[in-house]
């Protein structure tokens, strides 16, 4: 019997790369999307690339529990994967109210439907829960630290949530936390991928809309950090490996591989890379020059962060499997995709 994963979010840069593995993994997927975050180029990607023309597409605002309820009422929901939120650190600096009624909101109302249906819920938290760690590569064992910005603190706060409610429901509810570090890339075929609103708040978009000529030239946002080459270190996975870390996820929950009714796995590569790394790797394998300069450092930056992806790997037989030269490559075809070159 087919199982049903609803993704909420689902027309974004990861829902829109999940959706493409559920489908090919043999699930039905339900994408729901109010839009206000994206167009319509990830669905009508998902739908080339999966061949499938007939993937429900529901237009609703979580925030609406009336539409949710609907939501819920019209499919056989097993799963739910939560992505709809407001993403930007620095704009949840400038409107908290905005993200965390948003964020908070759309999770509970998501959260109560689910637990009335009976449905597995995963959540897509993020590495900034663990703010500047003591210590690195961080486990799921890392303590969490006050989030740097709103939000970060939407991820911890809704974690929390999620933790309390099944630990409630005894049993009845169950769900599992996916700790992104910084997703990158495109898929291979580059009819989906990032489409960040206005200027790009993340490194890789504005490297490629550099490159392409969008922008002018890359500010590096700090060369005085205390690493190897004074440029901070994050742990960038490929969208795909992080979309099939989904797909592990979803099994673990329909197949009743869980060992706790509420699990955490980071999903990370384990592999440190520097922003300047990451800048000559990107020149090197496309065979571009990249116009950059040093600036001064970016406030609520991490200096350093990385996962330690054991237990993902070990518990959900996950690893991820491309290199930084070929996430780089697709994110470089995408950019052009999207020049129309
Ligand atoms: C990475 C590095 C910057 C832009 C955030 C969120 C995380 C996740 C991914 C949302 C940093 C440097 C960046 C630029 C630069 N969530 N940089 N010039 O801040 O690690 O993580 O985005 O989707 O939850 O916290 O990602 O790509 O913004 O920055 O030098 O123009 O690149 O200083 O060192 P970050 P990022």
């Amino acid at each position: 019997m087919k199982k049903t994963v609803l993704v909420s979010g689902g027309a974004g840069f990861i829902g829109s790369h999940v959706t493409v593995e559920l489908i090919q993994a043999g699930y039905d997927v339900v994408v729901a999307d109010n839009f206000s975050n994206c167009d319509r180029t990830g669905y009508e990607g998902v739908k080339k690339i999966t061949g499938r023309e007939d993937i429900p597409l529901e237009v609703m605002d979580f925030c609406d529990m009336k539409a949710v309820e609907a939501l819920f009422g019209k499919y056989p929901i097993d799963a739910v994967i939560h992505f709809a939120a407001y993403k930007a650190v620095g704009e949840s600096v400038a409107q908290p109210l905005k993200y965390y009624k948003n964020n908070l909101s759309s999770f509970l109302n998501v959260l109560e439907a689910a637990q009335k249906k009976g449905s597995f819920v995963l959540f897509s938290s993020s590495a900034t829960v663990y703010g500047e760690p003591d210590s690195v590569p961080v486990t799921e064992a890392t303590p969490r630290k006050p989030a740097t910005s709103p939000y970060g603190n939407t991820k911890t706060i809704c974690e929390d949530i999620l933790h309390d409610t099944v630990k409630a429901s005894e049993g009845r509810l169950k769900g599992i936390l996916l700790r992104y570090f910084n997703p990158i890339g495109a898929h291979p075929s580059a009819l989906i991928g990032e489409l960040p609103r206005g200027v790009p708040n993340n490194l890789v978009p504005f490297i490629t809309q550099t490159a392409i000529g969008k922008r002018e030239c890359l500010r590096i946002f700090g060369n005085d950090y205390p690493t190897p080459d004074g440029t901070c270190l994050r742990d960038y996975i490929d969208i795909v490996d992080l979309a099939k870390a989904h797909v592990y996820a979803v099994g673990r929950m329909v197949e009743g591989r869980m060992k706790q009714d509420c699990e955490v796995f980071n999903v990370g590569t384990g592999r440190p890379v520097s922003v300047l790394e990451l800048v000559n790797a990107f020149e090197k394998v496309n065979g571009v020059k990249l116009n950059y300069k040093f600036a001064p450092r970016r406030a609520g930056d991490v200096t350093a962060i990385w996962a330690d992806p054991t237990l993902a790997n070990t518990e959900m037989g996950w690893k991820a499997t491309r290199t930084v030269e070929q996430t780089l490559k697709s994110a470089w075809e995408w950019e052009k995709h999207l020049a129309g070159k």
